[in-house]
């Protein structure tokens, strides 16, 4: 059976009744990193070019559970919300997991269950990290995961990728950052060709042979 991917990426439904089950430890040792995590098309989408994201799906064989324990923050761009309230038909589920919204044209502050931020990615990260806790689950989409490669805050990328090739959508890396390398960390592979792939931040940068 399958059930829709965005479910918990985008709408938070399952993500909400799960998260608040769990038992958090109170602390954590290390530095919090940025996981850049989204189901992704084979050609790089994220979304169609009308937002739906109906092509992704979630295996029985696969859960998000693992992902879900090591986060306790969630950072979106405000079209993300805006798909997410659209596909919550106008309201996000309750949760105790602080959900940040980065948007230049809203207002900051605290309201409907979000944090709407405006500052920069670098300010605003280095505040979270001081706080300590788990990891911070960066949802995109693609314009937010932008500026976050530009400003080189993504420490590990977990990706869901659908084998489907929509030939055009929202992509989850479009163009206008720099050049950021990565090492494969783990690459599983689930029943109808979903594959779950970890990358974590190298600090060697491969250079193109001449
Ligand atoms: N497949 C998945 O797992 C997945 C995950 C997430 C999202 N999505 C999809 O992705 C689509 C949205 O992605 P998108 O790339 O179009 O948009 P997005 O990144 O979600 O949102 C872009 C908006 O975020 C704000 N923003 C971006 N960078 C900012 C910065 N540095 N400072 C302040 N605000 C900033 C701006 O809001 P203002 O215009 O208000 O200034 C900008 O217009 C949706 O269709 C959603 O369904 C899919």
């Amino acid at each position: 059976m399958h059930f829709r991917f965005c479910r918990d990426v985008v709408v938070f439904a399952l993500l909400d009744s799960f998260l608040t089950r769990i038992k958090w430890p109170s602390t954590t040792t290390g530095m919090r990193k940025v996981v850049l995590s989204a189901g992704v098309s084979l050609d790089g989408y994220i979304a169609r070019p009308d937002g739906a994201v109906d092509f992704l799906f979630m295996p029985r064989d696969y859960s998000m559970a693992d992902f879900f324990a090591t986060i306790d923050t969630a950072i979106m761009g405000r079209k993300t919300l805006e798909v997410g309230l659209r596909m919550g038909g106008g309201s996000l589920p309750r949760s105790n997991m602080p959900r940040y919204v980065f948007s230049n044209s809203q207002p900051a502050g605290e309201r409907d269950g979000v944090i709407f931020v405006n500052e920069s990615p670098v300010s605003f990260i280095d505040r979270l990290r001081q706080r300590g806790g788990k990891d911070i689950w960066l949802m995109g989409g693609g314009e937010l995961a932008r500026a976050f490669l530009n400003a080189d805050l993504v420490d590990r990328l977990y990706l869901g990728v659908v084998p489907v090739l929509l030939g055009e959508g929202i992509p989850l890396f479009p163009s206008g950052f720099p050049q950021r390398d990565f090492m494969l960390m783990e690459n599983k592979t689930y029943s109808e060709g979903l594959i779950a792939l970890t990358y974590e931040r190298s600090s060697t940068r491969r250079r193109r042979k001449s």
